[in-house]
């Protein structure tokens, strides 16, 4: 096969932060090459300055053996580069078609725009995308507003298509779709650049595979080159992942009971749409769905942070919806939060602090009316030791902390009184394998000890290991329950999409 494009010596910092150091490898024609590592490993930024986003500090790129320069993504498209990004750039109210039509606006095209729209529903038709052209978009599903941006990059006769971690926000089955639509595009000598840190899809998927960890290309290996086993080796090198087990089994106890709750979003729209849950005495209870279908309303309804505005919250047996005793109900729970930078932390204080955010009122962090700064700070010694929390200089703000450090304060924080429950809203997104597996250590352990956890997560790999029973999401509803032991992933995928099991 021959060699499409080049990347050499890329280096790419930021203020403080080498986000790529030394990048190396080439793409082919017709491939699907996947860029494997971990959070933060830079492959967004890598695919930035490919794009034209970002201007690299060291390094070239050159095409069919030309060097390239690009000052922005319109001179990379202009060869042939196209990306889907993480977040879509959609205009909502427009259809489909308008949407599309937009993306090619300045391309000089004297089609005409009714040659134009047979040209796309032939594209649609073609990979059976089964889009509705004139659609609002804000009705279509993610992985419809996924094909626009696919189609978007076609219609501009894209050579290389990049995808950044385009199946974290699909249902099993459209990821299945999709690789199909990618499959069928390298076999008609498209190049795809993949992106991912789910090692299943990856054995799938690639033709080839470069590991990325720490901002440096580690290696290109070819399939058949590398095993799963290999491929972690090679992600996340010497770094120390903890081993744990889950040995607890599940309480009969009903220790959280929720019956037809009704909560609505900031702009009115119901959230949560006549919601049913029971959460059993130290159970892990996985919450599964597309992401935007309730869970975070979930989340902060059972934390306190929503009020409901129908039905209603048992907590073991009593009704604590809107009564009096719901504030030591809520005192009792611990909340890992989606958004850890704003309602997790308090960013400008030091760790220490944040570490007993919880406990302020507690007499041992206090001297009469003073703090007891020797007991907050070997408690902070003994919690940075036990949760391996890189904290860098004592006395510093917790902003300056990594993402999975930050995520580990908060755990041992809101895990140092001892919650009964414990409502865990995406609490891995974003964090390196390391500290995920540290996220779950810590509720295997505390399931362990008759902790209650609802574990609300978007990676059906980490429902599968870790939960009892997964509930599934759809529309703020429950769809229903799926045993981990039995159920395939395709019957929960078909319940993501809203599908009652028979
Ligand atoms: N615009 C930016 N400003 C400062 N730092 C950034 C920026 N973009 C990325 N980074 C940093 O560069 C590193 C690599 O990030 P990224 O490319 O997003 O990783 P990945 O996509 O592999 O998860 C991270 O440490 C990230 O915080
Ligand atoms: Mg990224």
């Amino acid at each position: 096969m021959t060699e499409l494009l080049r990347i050499d010596g890329i280096r790419k910092t930021f203020p403080g932060v080498v986000a790529l150091d030394e990048v190396s490898f080439d793409i082919r024609t017709g491939e699907i090459h996947t860029l494997l590592g971990e959070n933060g490993a830079g492959k967004s930024t890598l695919m930035n300055v490919l794009t034209g986003l970002y201007h690299p500090d060291r390094g070239q790129i050159t095409i069919s053996g030309c060097p390239v320069r690009f000052t922005s993504p319109r001179d990379s498209l202009a060869q042939g580069i196209g990306m889907v990004h993480q977040h879509f750039m959609l205009v909502p109210g427009h259809s489909v078609f308008e949407n599309i039509l937009l993306a090619l606006d300045h391309v000089p095209n004297l089609i005409p725009r009714q040659q134009m729209r047979q040209k796309i529903q032939a594209m649609i038709d073609q990979f059976d995308l089964g889009l509705d052209l004139d659609s609002q978009v804000w009705r279509l599903s993610i992985g419809a507003q996924q094909w626009i941006e696919l189609i978007k990059l076609l219609m501009r006769d894209c050579r290389l298509l990049i995808l950044d971690e385009p199946t974290a926000v699909l249902t099993p089955q459209e990821s299945d779709r999709l690789f199909e639509v990618l499959k069928q595009l390298k076999h008609q000598g498209k190049s795809i650049v993949f992106i991912s840190h789910k090692m299943r899809e990856v054995m799938e998927i690639s033709d080839r595979v470069t590991i990325l960890k720490k901002g440096r290309s580690v290696d290109t290996l070819e399939r058949g080159q590398y095993d799963q086993t290999l491929l972690a080796q090679l992600m996340i090198g010497n770094d120390k992942v903890p081993d744990w087990e889950k040995t607890g089994s599940t309480g009969n106890d009903l220790v959280l009971e929720v019956r037809d709750l009704i909560v609505k979003t900031d702009r009115g729209r119901p959230a949560l749409n006549g919601m049913d849950l029971e959460l059993r005495e130290g159970e892990i209870l996985g919450i599964a769905g597309v992401a935007g279908n309730g869970q975070k309303a979930l989340a902060e309804a059972l934390t306190g942070l929503k009020e409901a505005t129908g039905g209603q919250i048992l907590a073991r047996g009593n009704d604590i919806t809107n009564s009096t005793a719901k504030s030591s109900y809520i005192a009792g729970i611990a909340h890992i939060p989606e958004d850890r930078k704003t309602i997790g932390i308090a960013p400008d204080m030091p760790v220490d602090e944040n570490l007993i955010m919880k406990s302020f009122k507690n007499r041992a962090f206090r001297k009469g009316i003073f703090q007891n700064r020797k007991a907050i700070r070997d408690n902070a010694q003994q919690k940075i030791a036990q949760f391996a929390i890189k904290a860098g200089p004592q006395g510093a703000p917790i902003a300056n902390l990594s993402g999975g450090n930050i995520q580990k304060v908060i755990i041992a924080r809101e895990l140092s009184e001892h919650p009964q429950v414990l409502v865990a809203l995406y609490p891995t997104r974003g964090l390196d394998i390391g500290s995920a597996e540290y996220v779950h250590k810590v509720m295997a352990e505390g399931a362990t000890k008759g902790m209650s956890t609802l574990l609300i997560s978007e990676d059906l790999d980490e429902l599968l290991k870790l939960s009892d029973r997964i509930a599934v999401m759809f529309r703020g509803r429950l769809v229903g329950y799926a045993d981990p032991a039995t159920v395939s992933r395709e019957e929960i995928g078909l319940m993501m999409s809203g599908e009652v099991p028979s």
